[in-house]
């Protein structure tokens, strides 16, 4: 153990919190402090440029000064009520969920899990009498971690220290309408896919396999769940990641970036599915909060400023036109730049990690999705000139050799 006296506020905080958490996350020695935009500053007064953005959370990036006053003005009034009682802001939050998405009901929860493990719930109520209680998931899925959505969650070493799980969960690859078809019985109650992959490796699902899932869930007679944890909310350009392809799922899941950094999900059920439900089926005490609503209508008002959505989809075109340059230049290093909008996944032919490493040393904050890719999640708010400093950095990175398989 190091002296107490020659710790630096970084190591104090870190040893302290070593000391007393569970130690799941393998975390960084670096201790944030605050931000603005795209830029954090840690402890010792560094400055980083945020590509990861709290993994697709910080949307609108730190401090943004709409965000931040909906919040002080909704904790000053009111905090929380449970869900025995209706507040505005999650009325009127619920309403513009509805008129951006698809004429649905809305259920509040609090983290993306909460969401995903209340669409396989939903899906079962609305199965129960034919018997529907299984699920078709995808092959490098990522749903969440709590019993039921880490079921469908394709990463073996996530599931198996914890099986038996909710059985009945078919993986099957992507983009195989054939195979996916052949995995749906009648006991399916619900296909469900994220239509932009995060943790498994930044895969978008093509917009025909999507619409070929939507006509075989029709004829089949289950449910399409989208789940737009990571890729939802103007992420990919567009508020939501189906607009993309024109398929419209029965049930839609929500959260990160939801509410700005606080918080928040949602799981949107079509109309013709919701009288399904009845007072009682589910439910969440802090879910729907008030100052997380509040900040969540902060967030949909700057979503739905104009062009905002385009500008994301001009950055996205922009960022990955340079990576596609530097593919070019590093193609020992570089196997596909693939993504859409600032959801960015760039395969390398050897280690993510130390590519990752390398950028944190020239002050980059990123993450990987898997073994061989980095995974770029900026605010929304990036600016060019930073997404040029990412672009350059990660030049010289690749430079060294890191990326390329002998490294
Ligand atoms: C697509 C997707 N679904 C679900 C989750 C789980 O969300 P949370 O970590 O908020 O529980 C995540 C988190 O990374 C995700 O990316």
């Amino acid at each position: 153990m190091v002296e107490p006296s020659t710790l630096t506020a970084t190591q104090l905080i870190q040893q302290v919190e070593d000391a007393h958490t569970s130690g799941v996350y393998a975390k960084r020695p670096v201790a944030i402090v605050r931000g603005l935009g795209a830029k954090l500053w840690d402890a010792e007064g560094r400055e980083w440029l945020d590509f990861a953005a709290g993994i697709a959370v910080n949307g609108f990036g730190y401090g943004d000064r709409k965000i931040v006053a909906a919040i002080k003005k909704q904790a000053d009034t009111l905090i929380h009520t449970s869900n025995l009682y209706h507040t505005e802001p999650a009325s009127r939050l619920a309403a513009r969920l509805v008129a951006n998405a698809f004429p649905s009901k809305v259920f509040f929860t609090n983290p993306g899990t909460e969401a995903g493990e209340g669409a396989m719930k939903f899906a079962r109520r609305i199965g129960k009498d034919q018997g529907r209680t299984e699920y078709v998931v995808f092959e490098h899925s990522f749903h969440g971690r709590s019993m039921g959505a880490l079921s469908t969650t394709w990463t073996a070493k996530y599931r198996e220290p914890f099986e038996p799980l909710v059985p009945g969960v078919h993986f099957v690859p992507r983009n195989d309408l054939a195979a996916t078809a052949a995995a749906v019985s009648e006991k399916t109650a619900a296909v469900m896919i994220e239509p932009v992959q995060g943790e498994g490796g930044i895969r978008p699902a093509s917009p025909e396999f999507l619409r070929g899932l939507e006509a075989l869930c029709r004829v089949r007679g289950c449910l399409l769940v989208f789940d737009e944890i990571q890729c939802g909310l103007g992420r990919t350009g567009k508020m939501f990641a189906f607009q993309h392809s024109g398929v419209v799922p029965d049930v839609l899941t929500l959260a990160k970036p939801l509410a700005g950094g606080l918080p928040m999900g949602a799981i949107l059920l079509k109309d013709e599915h919701a009288h399904h439900l009845k007072v009682g089926d589910h439910g969440s005490t802090f879910a729907g909060n008030a100052v997380c609503a509040a900040a969540a209508n902060a967030v949909l008002d700057h979503l739905e400023e104009p062009g905002f959505l385009d500008e994301i989809g001009a950055k996205g075109l922009y960022l990955q036109r340079g990576l596609k340059k530097l593919a070019r230049k590093h193609e020992g290093a570089i196997a596909e730049v693939r993504g859409l909008g600032l959801m960015i996944g760039v395969e390398l032919r050897g280690d993510a990690a130390a590519v990752v490493k390398g950028l944190k040393e020239k002050g980059i904050l990123a993450v990987k999705a898997g073994d061989h890719v980095l995974r770029l999640l900026p605010p929304l708010v990036v600016r060019r000139g930073e997404i040029r400093q990412l672009l350059a950095a990660l030049d010289e990175v690749l430079a060294t050799g890191a990326g390329s398989p002998a490294a």
